[in-house]
């Protein structure tokens, strides 16, 4: 692995819990985990320290923050829940769904958050030290992927380590047993759109509801800010649906693996897809490390959360731009 810094001045940068709330609660940014992906975490109720997460990803100002709340109550206290999202939030938090909800007015979440949107991303986490850290500081953190905007998102307190070159504290709280993303699901007028595919599969969720989830795009005016084409990008190329690599190029499988003589990586051998999940952005990390040009990745079924990942990856070989 490539760094500018010797991994011990990394590591000096990896905070304990009571430093971490002491940083949140002071206006300081710290990366914590969640069962998905590391967050970029700042006291959503301080405008000031929320800027610093901008500054520090290099993020676009009209991309809004998911508030990361303790438990139900504390959401409840920021957004109006519909029927279903309180069936939604009963069901699947704490964990890997974000719920975009009308604003409660005077919530305290400053506006920079929702980037002067009316309504506001909310998201319980499954991670038990996230969530006691969240109570901790007392206040929902807003909290993106820790990553600089546009590059892989981090699995791993290394991954937020090496991104930022050590310039951000880091709470380990191990590697991200999910992987992915949420997933994002808009609640408005009694109707639900799913704004990003996300670490609960697509169909998981219509067959809780009953009923058909649009996706955005297919013709909802709803959108994520966020979802701009070229994102989660390693340094190298990439090349989708490749079923055997070229000479010179790194093999990102699924399943079992052609003969290679490349940098190779398996996604997952028996073609478990939750597998693969929690692999996808530490393996990209690691074969982009290997110095290739371009990375040749396997097909990947587009059911499941084989749809989050396929979209993570098209957009990761989405050309520069
Ligand atoms: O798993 C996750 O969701 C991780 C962990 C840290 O919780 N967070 C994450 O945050 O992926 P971020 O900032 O990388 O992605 C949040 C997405 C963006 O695409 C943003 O545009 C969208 O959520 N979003 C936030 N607030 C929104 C709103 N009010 N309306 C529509 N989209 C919103
Ligand atoms: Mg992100």
């Amino acid at each position: 692995m490539k760094t500018t810094q010797s991994d011990t001045s990394l590591d000096a940068r990896r905070v304990d819990f009571d430093a971490a709330v002491k940083r949140l609660r002071n206006g300081e940014v710290c990366a914590f985990a969640t069962e998905t992906v590391y967050g970029l975490g700042a006291d959503a109720t301080n405008a000031d320290a929320v800027l610093k997460i901008y500054q520090t990803k290099g993020r676009p100002r009209f991309n809004p923050l998911i508030a990361h709340c303790a438990d139900r109550a504390m959401a409840e206290h920021l957004v109006a829940f519909d029927e279903n999202a309180i069936r939604l939030a009963k069901a699947f938090w704490p964990g890997p769904l974000t719920l975009v909800l009308p604003m409660n007015l005077d919530n305290g979440v400053a506006d920079i958050v929702t980037a002067g949107l009316d309504t506001l991303a909310v998201r319980v986490p499954a991670h038990e030290t996230a969530r006691a850290l969240i109570a901790a500081v007392g206040r929902p953190v807003a909290a993106p992927s820790a990553n600089p905007s546009g590059t892989l998102s981090p699995t791993r307190a290394k991954d937020v380590l090496d991104g930022f070159n050590g310039q951000v504290p880091v709470l380990d709280g191990g590697a991200c047993t999910s992987g992915l993303e949420s997933t994002i699901l808009a609640c408005t007028n009694d109707a639900v759109v799913q704004l990003r595919a996300g670490a609960i599969a697509h169909a998981r969720i219509e067959a809780f509801l009953g009923c058909e989830v649009p996706r955005a795009g297919d013709g909802s005016p709803i959108a994520a800010p966020g979802m701009l084409q070229r994102h989660y990008a390693p340094k190298c190329a990439l090349r989708l649906n490749v079923e055997k690599p070229g000479q010179g190029e790194a093999f990102l499988g699924f399943g079992p693996l052609p003969d290679v003589s490349g940098p190779v990586r398996n996604l997952s051998l028996h073609g478990d897809l939750n597998e693969a999940a929690r692999n996808l952005f530490a393996m990209l990390r690691e074969l982009d490390a290997s110095g290739v040009e371009t990375i040749a990745v396997a097909p990947v079924p587009d059911h499941g959360l084989g749809e989050a990942i396929n979209d993570r990856l098209r957009r990761a070989a989405a050309a520069k731009s």
